[in-house]
């Protein structure tokens, strides 16, 4: 298989559309079985319960070339899991896991001539979704859905990669108590794109968003997770039931465990403590794990002390852990990698 002419090590987090995207419709209570399609568009009613009233949730992972010149998806179980949860919760149709991860593995197949090769520090994203496809005027579930699963060729969220970012500390909330904080509904994401317009025209990567019951915890940025270093070199990361329980966060945990070692704290925490940490990270599939370097609290800043240069040393043996893992270089756990065969 040739790979396509693409500049791997020059691409930002971008949408580059591939040659093949999987497409199942569910229809009076059942789901079709799918197809590959070269259509990169969709035709729905102008009442669909998706533009009407945003009933769509979404998933986000990524496919590697490993060292060893094979191409892996990173743990596609949880991801499917996690999107049966968010279906749930937005009164949707589950698309089960396992026909999920299939759909997941054989759109990648499809596309492997856009897997960046290994040492690009470039991957696929693949993002699987589903909306509610039918006319719906009353406030109520679609009866009709379509799920989907494209790809996209990336390069890092966060431009400049690995050097640490500047964020703030946000007077918007994205998520409410008891709402949908915890899945990956396409309206938090609405939710967030002021608060994300507004940080960038202030100089800022992303926002912290503290819980919006007491505005005194660390809850998620808009689209990744947090994980903090004590001076002593305990890993903490919040816990809270109104953010996304993030994948990379789930892994960086047993890592940071059994890898490496280290003590983990997964708990609330208060932004009071945040001034005390040593380092501070970003982590998400699409972030991977994105070095914090300064936060700024309504105009004074919380500089760490591994500095706006680098990566802390305890979050850069996280990454390099990790994305060893990822990418083949380290012995992954049981069932985290799943190899796509390609011809
Ligand atoms: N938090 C939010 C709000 C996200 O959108 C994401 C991205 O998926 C994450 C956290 C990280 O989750 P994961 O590591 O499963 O990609
Ligand atoms: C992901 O990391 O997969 C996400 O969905 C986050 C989004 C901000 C791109």
């Amino acid at each position: 298989m040739e790979k396509k002419d693409i500049d791997w090590a020059n691409l930002g987090f971008g949408y580059l559309p591939t040659d093949k995207r999987f497409v199942t419709n569910f229809k009076n209570g059942e789901w079709e079985e799918g197809q590959l399609v070269e259509d990169d568009t969709v035709t729905i009613s102008e009442c669909a319960c998706v533009l009407q009233y945003a009933q769509t949730c979404f998933e986000g992972l990524k496919a590697y070339t490993t060292e060893q010149g094979k191409i892996v998806v990173f743990r596609p179980d949880l991801n499917g899991q996690r999107m049966e949860d968010s279906c749930k919760r937005l009164e949707m149709p589950v698309y089960p896991k396992e026909k999920f991860v299939d759909a997941v593995i054989k759109t990648v197949q499809a596309n492997a001539a856009y897997v960046p090769p290994f040492g690009s520090g470039a991957t696929l994203y693949v993002r699987p979704y589903m909306f509610g496809s039918n006319a719906v005027i009353g406030v109520s579930p679609a009866d009709e859905y379509q799920f989907r699963v494209f790809t996209t060729p990336v390069g890092p969220y966060f431009k400049g990669g690995a050097k640490p970012i500047y964020i703030r500390v946000s007077d918007f909330d994205r998520a409410a108590p008891h709402g949908t904080g915890h899945i990956k509904a396409g309206l938090n994401y609405a939710m967030s794109l002021h608060a994300i317009v507004d940080a960038h025209d202030k100089g800022f990567a992303e926002n912290m968003y503290l819980d919006p019951a007491t505005r005194t915890k660390v809850e998620e940025t808009g689209g990744a997770n947090f994980i903090f270093v004590t001076k002593d070199n305990k890993v903490v990361t919040p816990k809270s039931d109104s953010i996304l329980p993030s994948i990379t966060r789930r892994s960086i945990i047993y890592v940071a465990k059994e890898y490496l070692g280290l003590e983990v704290e997964e708990r609330e925490v208060y932004f009071d403590e945040v001034k005390d940490f040593a380092e501070c990270g970003l982590c998400g599939t699409a972030a991977v794990i994105s070095p914090v370097g300064k936060i700024n609290d309504h105009g004074t800043d919380i500089c760490f002390p591994s500095g706006m240069d680098e990566m802390g040393p305890i979050t850069k043996k996280l990454y390099d852990t990790l994305t060893g893992i990822q990418m083949g270089r380290i012995d992954a756990p049981e069932g985290w990698i799943q190899e796509i065969p390609v011809e």
